[in-house]
């Protein structure tokens, strides 16, 4: 028997490429686990983080019988993509900052990466960008803060409006910026937010789109889709389960990673 597309990120973030998946893959059954007890994961150190995502994504993915792994998170795809695809015997698809639309979409050749603080950093994105976008300026803006206002988004609570203008206002520094790329899966869920209070008008790019297009092709056949589809949480949280239920995922249960 077939098994679900399983989505995993940290928090709620996946949530922005389940919509594209479920767009261009319909019929096929979901999972989603996050690892909401060990959220953010942009500001966490890479080799404690990578030991993390092994054991909860091989949990997660023993658990329900998952025959595709959308790993759906910048900060956990560009570190450590590699080592899941090594070690788990199903098609793992990653996620990384939409560098290279974006190149094709800016007049000015100025982007704008808003993304974790790890993402920003890590030599992955320095490779797409050199791969992609060798003739753009990449301004790399760390917008931590933007994720704890997707997860409160998705839970119902109200965004900090504040938070929104202060990791947005260094736009308003370099006028020839054109084009932003949401290198977070978080941020999508704001996009509307973020399109009111940017101090411009840009090009707003991410990488659903393209990811629900990748796991089409490599997908085993995916399960038919059984609702709701299941999820899987490392911490029970009442406005995570209300959150989820939204998106059509089933009252979630624990998982408990082994972390030996
Ligand atoms: N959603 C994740 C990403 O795409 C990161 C959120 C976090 O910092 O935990 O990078």
């Amino acid at each position: 028997m077939a098994g679900p597309i399983l989505v995993f990120d940290s928090g709620v973030g996946g949530l922005s490429v389940v919509s594209a998946l479920r767009r261009r893959l319909p019929e096929a059954a979901l999972g989603y686990c996050c690892d909401n007890a060990m959220l953010p994961y942009g500001t966490r150190a890479d080799g404690w983080l990578v030991e993390r995502i092994m054991a909860v994504c091989s949990a997660a993915v023993a658990e329900v019988e998952a025959d595709t792994l959308v790993i759906a998170c910048n900060t956990a795809s560009t570190l450590a993509l590699d080592e899941l695809r090594a070690r788990l015997d199903i098609p793992v698809v990653g996620t990384v900052p939409a560098i290279k639309p974006a190149a094709q979409l800016s007049r000015t050749g100025h982007l704008a990466l808003l993304a974790t603080s790890a993402t920003v950093a890590r030599p992955y994105t320095q490779r797409l960008i050199n791969s992609y976008a060798p003739h753009c300026r990449v301004t790399r803006l760390a917008a931590d803060a933007l994720v704890r206002q997707a997860e409160c988004w998705v839970r119902g609570e109200a965004l900090d409006e504040r938070a929104l203008r202060e990791a947005l206002a260094p736009l308003a520094e370099d006028p020839e910026i054109d084009t932003v790329v949401l290198g977070c899966t978080h941020f999508p869920l704001l996009r509307d937010a973020l399109v009111a209070t940017a101090p411009g008008d840009y090009n707003w790019v991410d990488s659903g789109e393209a990811i629900a297009r990748r796991t089409a092709q490599v997908a085993r056949q995916p399960a038919p889709r059984s609702l709701p589809d299941q999820a899987m949480v490392t911490a029970l949280d009442e406005g995570l389960t209300r959150g989820l239920s939204a998106y059509r995922f089933a009252c979630p249960h624990l998982l408990d990673p082994t972390t030996d």
